[in-house]
């Protein structure tokens, strides 16, 4: 339902720098906004904020433990547990978020379209087998805001339909350095990995995705 989407803010508020190479039932698409280096050189700098908030396994509500493993930076989090889940401004252990890096401040100022500031940026790690069901991204309160989500390492089937659980999907793979933008009329479709292409990229040694979405929480 359209109508569930609201507008307070113009979804091209801010422009974007270049538009999207495709769009994915109304997922923008930019194909390798960062270049190789640039995906190095984000990858150290996650290397070190694992360090810092390690990744977890979340459980879902129903008891399940996810197949990814998932930490954030920023001023929240997402966690989940046996109690619930939802945004939180600590790691299960009680550590703050560490910051956001910079390359990923710069990449939700040139694509989100979003006047507002980044809030949260989570982290998931799909080791080998790691795949993500489909689902909706609406525990944030300002929906006028779109996710912005940053794919690294090995190539990934995302499936993305409608605002219904049962409607029509299409997919593509996701590759190392794309950018994809849920905002507007996509920003409550529903999406999830199907799976990963273990080894096909050769950006972390020993195969693994990383994928971070960026979003404003409040
Ligand atoms: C998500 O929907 O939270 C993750 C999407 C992805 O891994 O590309
Ligand atoms: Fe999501």
């Amino acid at each position: 339902m359209m109508s569930e989407v609201p507008s307070s803010i113009d979804p091209g508020a801010v422009p974007r720098v270049r538009p999207p190479d495709t769009v994915l039932n109304g997922v923008g698409i930019w194909r390798g906004w960062l270049d190789p280096q640039a995906q190095a050189t984000l990858v150290e700098c996650l290397r070190g904020l694992v360090r810092a908030a390690p990744l977890v396994t979340p459980v879902t509500p129903g008891g399940r433990p996810m197949s990814v493993r998932m930490t954030a930076a920023g001023k929240f989090g997402w966690v989940s547990g046996p109690k619930g889940y939802g945004y939180a401004t600590q790691h299960p252990s009680g550590v703050p978020w560490p910051p956001i890096p910079a390359s990923v401040m710069a990449v939700w100022e040139s694509l989100s379209g979003c006047p507002r500031a980044l809030e949260c940026m989570l982290l998931n790690w799909y080791a080998e087998g790691a795949r993500m069901g489909l689902h909706q991204d609406r525990d944030e309160a300002d929906l006028s805001c779109p996710v912005v989500s940053i794919s690294l390492g090995d190539s990934a089937l995302f499936r993305v339909g409608g605002t219904e659980r049962r409607g029509s999907t299409a997919s593509l793979w996701l590759e190392s350095g794309d950018v994809a933008v849920m905002g507007g009329a996509s920003r409550l479709a529903y999406h999830g990995i199907d799976r990963v292409r273990h080894g096909s990229s050769r950006l972390l040694p020993g195969g693994g995705r990383i994928n971070l979405t960026l979003r404003v929480v409040t």
